[in-house]
């Protein structure tokens, strides 16, 4: 005994040494409650540069495969990843959006500028039958934000009509007129967005009336029950939730809420590169404070700072939950995460309001984390959309006329899709740091989950750039026999993936993994995202 204690410290010391970290970790089957809204894979897709024009809606002339003018070979990529739902149209686009000026003959459509995006000349060529088309080819629901902050109850209440309803009406005879018998039946509806900022600068307390009165006019068509989902804050503003919570949870009926609509984007630090000298007495006037924010050049202090941004939406998540289940015990409101992903500096040589940014390794360090965060509490959070689709901040899609490229980002989505709809497995373990001087991270984080047919799944993010984790796991009341997995990394945490070189950043097979006895041993490599498939 005495010889395996003193074998097993030797082991740590020499792991220590070698700058590896052993983790015990507990799977606990038997406490699984809760299951994983597919929801939580959800996307955004905004009237925003080319994420719709030149992105899913292109030229007539442009030669790829497409149906009407929608591009089908990004359809087939993100059908492939399953996407459950698509946000749309916006974003701060959605208040000062109005429908009617996006149906009927296209020749015949007003324009608008896009005053929140480079005031471009909105055609409104894409409008709700071709957003629905689209959702149709994707095999995706449509999330639906009305316009509260320019538009009116009547606008919307019709918008809803004109959507959901089947019987005799003038918004259904519309809907034929204009091609479309069947109702479209939508359910997911936004009563705003932002409208503590882009959508109003309303408060809380004006907000609440807002939205009793909106929804008081958003009907429930047959077949087409709303799930109503409220603005919610800003990040961590709880004060936002609170007043939402006190004006509307009990609200049952018309003021029902389905969901509050929580935004949080991970930015990278700015102002004074670390390590770089602040400029003498003196010299500082018209000295340009350098960006630590580009997509693409960063350094491993700039990654710390900014790992650390995304991992505080845990416990923004659950400031959020503490107050909504002060007001609803039975966590029967939903917290929808509606825009969350890595914002940095545009693309260099783009229109910056076009918000056109590359994405890295770090991207999809921050994706699979953030996905664990959601999954480790499916309880409340049943919804989340990241921004956006295509073209747009943390895209899963760039495009450069009919090229196409698929981001490190996309292949987080593919990997996880393993826990879609399955059953949510708590995870017991004390992560090992990731330590910058004299700051520390939790290095890894995990998530587990158990599907219909009785297939464990471990999705494990090792944030260290630098050092792997040794992990030996209990799967409590799991009987299993194998264990393979997937792995996605590459070099650096700055590598991407480009026209020049798509594949650079993939998914690869992993072999890290294995068996010993009852339990499960895996090595998780520096700046890595594994999945494990055990059964
Ligand atoms: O996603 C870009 C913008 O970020 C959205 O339009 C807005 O809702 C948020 O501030």
């Amino acid at each position: 005994m005495k010889k395996i204690s003193l074998l097993l410290s030797i082991l740590a010391l020499t792991l220590c040494a070698s700058g590896q970290s052993q983790v015990t970790l507990v799977v606990d089957a038997g406490a699984s409650k809760h299951q994983i809204s597919r929801h939580i894979y959800g996307h955004f897709s905004e009237h925003l540069g080319r994420c719709i024009y030149d992105g899913y809606w292109v030229d007539p002339a442009m030669q790829v495969p497409k149906q009407d003018r929608i591009r089908l070979d990004i359809v087939d990529a993100l059908k492939k990843i399953k996407i459950p739902n698509l946000r749309w149209p916006g974003g701060c686009f959605a208040d000062e959006y109005h429908w009617r000026d996006g149906i009927g003959p296209r020749e015949q459509r007003p324009t608008m500028i896009n005053t929140n995006w480079g005031n471009v000349t909105e055609d409104n060529s894409f409008g709700t039958h071709e957003f629905l088309l689209l959702c149709e080819l994707l095999d995706t629901e449509p999330f639906i934000i009305g316009n509260v902050g320019s538009g009116t109850v009547e606008e919307m209440s019709r918008w809803i009509e004109y959507l959901n309803f089947d019987g005799v009406s003038p918004m259904t005879n519309l809907r034929k007129e204009n091609g479309r018998d069947e109702p479209w039946r939508v359910t997911y509806w936004g009563v705003g967005n932002e409208n503590w900022g882009c959508g109003g600068n309303m408060t809380p307390e004006y907000y609440v009336t807002q939205y009793r009165q909106y929804s008081s006019f958003a009907k429930n068509y047959p077949g087409a029950p709303l799930r109503k989902i409220a603005c919610g804050a800003s990040g961590a503003n709880y004060q936002w939730t609170e007043v939402l919570m006190q004006g509307l949870a009990a609200g049952g009926g018309r003021g029902a809420m389905w969901g509050i609509d929580l935004h949080y984007y991970t930015r990278p630090p700015r102002g004074r590169i670390p390590g770089q000298g602040v400029p003498p007495q003196g010299q500082q006037q018209g000295v340009q404070i350098p960006s630590q924010a580009s997509a693409t050049s960063f350094t491993e202090e700039t990654y710390f700072a900014t790992l650390r941004n995304a991992l505080r939406l845990e416990e923004i998540i659950e400031g959020h939950d503490a107050v909504m289940t002060k007001y609803d015990s039975l966590k029967r409101i939903a917290l929808v995460v509606g825009e969350w992903g890595i914002w940095t500096d545009p693309e260099p040589g783009t229109n910056p309001r076009f918000l056109y940014q590359q994405n890295s390794l770090r991207d999809a360090i921050i994706a699979g984390s953030t996905l664990n965060i959601f999954n480790n509490h499916c309880d409340r959070v049943r919804m989340a959309q990241l921004a956006q689709t295509i073209n747009v901040l943390q895209a899963l899609v760039l495009t450069e006329g009919p090229k196409m490229i698929l981001t490190p980002t996309y292949h987080v989505f593919d990997m996880f899709k393993a826990h879609h709809d399955a059953m949510m497995l708590p995870v017991k373990f004390t992560s090992p740091d990731y330590v910058i001087g004299d700051q520390r991270l939790p290095a890894l984080n995990v998530s587990a989950s158990k599907d219909s047919l009785g297939v464990v799944h471990m999705t494990l993010v090792n944030i260290d750039p630098n050092n792997p984790v040794n992990l030996s796991a209990t799967l409590d009341q799991v009987k299993w026999s194998s264990v393979k997995g997937q792995i996605l990394t590459s070099a650096r945490i700055t590598d991407i993936n480009t026209f020049d070189n798509p594949s650079n950043v993939r998914i690869t097979g992993y072999d890290g993994a294995g068996k010993k006895g009852n339990l499960l041993t895996a090595v998780i490599p520096a700046k890595s995202i594994v999945l494990l498939e055990i059964k």
